[in-house]
């Protein structure tokens, strides 16, 4: 199923549960605004190129839009618009004072030199720099960017409108970033997995993980694991796949990885058919790449008995049906992954307050939020007798509702 139809009908099913007025309902589903630009570079061949690049910006009913900027080739307006709603409910499941949206250019990051990046990165934030900012819209990293790219769209930015760091976050420490922010997501992933295991009497260590996408969020999700004594046996990403069944060495692997930009090649793991990832056997299976990839076609051969939803959207509901009949317990990426919008949150409080918090406090906030956020989640499952998916939705929407209705929507 598309991103859009998926995200629309999770959307719906929570708003059922919910009682919502239908046209309260309706509302909340349209985005506030949705821009396509065209950005053309030269590139270092002296040719020219062009490539779309998307901002949608879903709703700010409690507070500024806030959402990554992916580069990915499969970008495209039907995704953008899902991320950009699931950003809405993520950052209202973490109950941070920010709205949704997301962006994104459709373009291979590994095809383009650097120089040809910070171009196209320039291009777009010129065609879009009257669309965000501080208390506007607050871009972040996502697939295929990184602290980097925060760089670059700051400074272009601050051409019109002078010094502004709050205006995005996952900048280098340098420029205003906040510690921890790099780590954040997979930490965030870490907390809400020991949350969850809690609840089910068990605990990290000793379970053993299959992690799919090796890039900031998998592979900090897989050093933290580890080193509270889970074990990692199995990972793949773009470049291929590898599976030990006595768990994989993380901190190895990290540095190869840094130096061959790939898990490919490296010697401490058996290579295996990156399409059946998925599939391993394994406790804990925890998608860190694409959207979409636990459908039809995989879910029934899942052998995981719990799923972290690191990436977003990577399942479709009607994987979702057959994995609940199977009993598989999925942590929803709206609540799972939501350590990155959290910390990027901290980073703009920093900002704005002018005073950096220490490391410590950054990741001792940060585990109270996703504490909190599981209770919250399970606190509308019990109340809507759903499941964690439908708790987060319902939760999420729930409040965005009431910041909605507040402010006097139909006038
Ligand atoms: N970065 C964040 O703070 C953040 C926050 C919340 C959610 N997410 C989500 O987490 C996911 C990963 O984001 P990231 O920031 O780690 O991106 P990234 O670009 O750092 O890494 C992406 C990883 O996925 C791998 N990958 C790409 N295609 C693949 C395929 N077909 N099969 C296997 N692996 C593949 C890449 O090789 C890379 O290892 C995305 O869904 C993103 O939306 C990221």
């Amino acid at each position: 199923m598309n991103a859009l139809a998926a995200t629309n009908r999770n959307f719906r099913l929570a708003a059922r549960l919910l009682g919502l007025d239908s046209k309260l309902e309706q509302s909340l589903l349209i985005p506030f605004r949705e821009v396509k630009v065209e950005c053309t570079i030269p590139k270092d061949d002296g040719s020219l190129a062009s490539f779309v690049g998307f901002r949608v910006q879903h709703d700010n009913a409690r507070g500024p839009m806030k959402g990554g900027i992916r580069y990915h080739p499969e970008v495209d307006h039907d995704e953008v618009n899902a991320l950009a709603q699931l950003m809405t409910w993520k950052t209202a499941v973490a109950n941070i004072p920010y709205g949704g949206a997301k962006g994104g250019i459709g373009c291979n990051p590994g095809e383009l030199s650097i120089s040809e990046l910070e171009r196209l990165t320039r291009v777009f934030t010129q065609k879009i720099h009257d669309l965000i900012g501080a208390h506007r819209d607050v871009p972040a990293p996502d697939m295929g960017t990184g602290p980097q790219t925060m760089a670059w769209i700051l400074d272009e930015y601050s051409k019109f409108h002078g010094h502004s760091p709050a205006t995005v976050t996952g900048k280098p420490i340098d420029l205003g970033g906040s510690l921890g922010r790099d780590a954040a997501t997979g930490r965030g992933v870490l907390f809400a997995t020991e949350a969850l295991l809690n609840e089910h009497g068990m605990s990290i260590s000793g379970q053993r993980f299959v992690i799919q996408g090796f890039g900031n969020v998998g592979s900090w999700a897989a050093q933290l694991i580890s080193e509270q004594g889970g074990k990692v046996v199995a990972v793949s990403d773009v470049t291929g796949a590898l599976k030990n069944e006595k768990g994989l060495d993380i901190p190895s692997l990290v540095n190869h990885v840094n130096e061959n930009h790939g898990v490919k090649g490296f010697h401490g793991g058996d290579e295996m058919d990156p399409n059946s990832v998925l599939v391993e056997d394994c406790d804990i299976l925890i998608p860190a790449a694409l959207g979409g990839v636990i459908n039809r076609d995989t879910a029934k051969d899942i052998r995981a008995k719990f799923i972290i939803e690191a990436a977003n959207h990577p399942t479709d509901p009607e994987a979702d049906e057959i994995l609940a009949k199977k009993g598989v317990v999925i942590l929803p990426d709206i609540y799972a992954n939501s350590g990155g919008v959290t910390v990027s949150y901290f980073e703009w409080v920093q900002n704005i307050q002018g005073f950096m918090w220490d490391g410590d406090k950054v990741n001792a906030e940060l585990h109270k939020y996703m504490t909190r956020g599981l209770k919250g989640v399970k606190d509308m499952c019990r109340t809507h007798n759903c499941d964690l998916r439908m708790g987060a939705f319902t939760l999420g929407v729930s409040r965005v509702a009431r910041a909605t209705l507040l402010r006097g929507w139909e006038a």
